[in-house]
């Protein structure tokens, strides 16, 4: 036999010679949700090991993660009932409590990256990311355009320095960064929401966020599952309009997405591995089942190997634990 691959697997130095994809905390990004008050930590019931947090303990979290190298939050805030509305106005509320945690997440820890959402949902009423006509229950695309830009310049004017619109409308990227750029903000990103698809792993994050929709689904804006040539459409469109990183969500079950969309693109591309992929090992390894750090690890370079550069996760504080061991 001339060819023996089992020759670079040999030991683990030869391993980690040839080994292609690299993962480090360089490359995660840490979703975080937040709510009023003091001291205040809420588990997810349906997310073991995450909390909602009050903007205090959020600074705190936010510290620990920075020192273990995770260097971007992606803040998600839960609205109190009562001040969700069909128009949402609280999402663009200089006052309010996504605003109040970017600006004091900001001050206390300036050099971390924060992200912020861009869409209706957590706000509106009708758990919809856009507005919904209150006669035909359509969700309204161009109005709900004027109203993700309020929401876009109120994150950005608290500090913000990423937008990540995952609301799926028509045409927001181009609004949102001729917004950022006519009030001042021309170096604030956009990480485009570019392939979302209108996805069940989305479960466990809509009950963190009580955000799901009152009536119907989201399929007339968020992505069939059964299509792949349209992520390319909806990223072609993005790129066009101004976004600086392309995203594909969800993750796992959508790795030939992003592998696709590397191929096709230039521009970073990121991954959200979702509240309901972060369920299922927790499940499993809940049951003893799975162990916990080797499937943390193999699931997140998975990602990596798919293409992608940067990713969204749930795990990114336990990766950067397990990396640093
Ligand atoms: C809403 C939004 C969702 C997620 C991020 N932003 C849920 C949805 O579209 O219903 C899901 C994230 C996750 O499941 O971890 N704009």
């Amino acid at each position: 036999m001339l060819i023996r691959p089992r020759r670079n697997r040999v030991n683990e130095v030869i391993r980690s010679l040839v080994r292609e994809t690299h993962l480090s905390a360089d490359h995660l990004i840490a979703p975080l949700f937040v709510i009023e008050g003091n001291n205040q930590k809420v588990p997810v019931a349906s997310m073991p090991g995450q909390n909602r947090l009050s903007i205090d303990l959020l600074i705190q979290e936010a510290k620990e993660l920075y020192d273990l190298g995770v260097r971007t939050v992606a803040l998600f805030p839960a609205i109190n009932e009562n001040l969700k509305t069909p128009e949402a106005k609280e999402a663009y509320n200089p006052d309010g409590l996504n605003a109040r945690a970017i600006k004091e997440l900001k001050n206390a820890l300036p050099e971390m990256m924060i992200m912020g959402d861009v869409a209706l949902d957590p706000y509106s009423s009708e758990g919809h990311d856009g507005l919904v006509d209150p006669k035909t229950g359509e969700i309204l695309n161009d109005e709900t355009l004027e109203v993700l830009t309020r929401q876009a310049l109120c994150e950005a004017q608290a500090g913000v320095d990423i937008i990540g619109p995952s609301d799926m409308m028509d045409g927001r990227v181009a609004h949102i960064r001729q917004a950022l750029d006519a009030e001042g903000f021309s170096r604030t990103l956009i990480m485009s929401y570019s392939a979302k698809y209108a996805s069940a792993y989305y479960g466990p994050f809509r009950d963190a966020l009580d955000s799901a929709p009152k009536k119907g689904d989201k399929k007339t804006y968020q992505m069939d599952y059964a299509n792949a040539n349209e992520a390319l459409r909806e990223a072609a469109l993005d790129e066009a309009e101004g976004a600086d990183i392309l995203m594909v969500k969800p993750g796992l079950p959508y790795l030939d997405v992003i592998y696709r969309l590397k191929q096709n693109f230039t521009l970073p591309i990121a991954a959200y591995n979702v509240s309901g992929e972060y369920a299922m090992v927790k499940a499993a390894v809940e049951k003893g089942w799975l162990e916990n750090d080797k499937v943390i690890i193999e699931t997140l370079i998975s990602f990596r190997r798919a293409g992608a550069d940067i990713i969204l996760t749930y795990f990114a504080k336990e990766a950067a634990q397990i990396l640093t061991k």
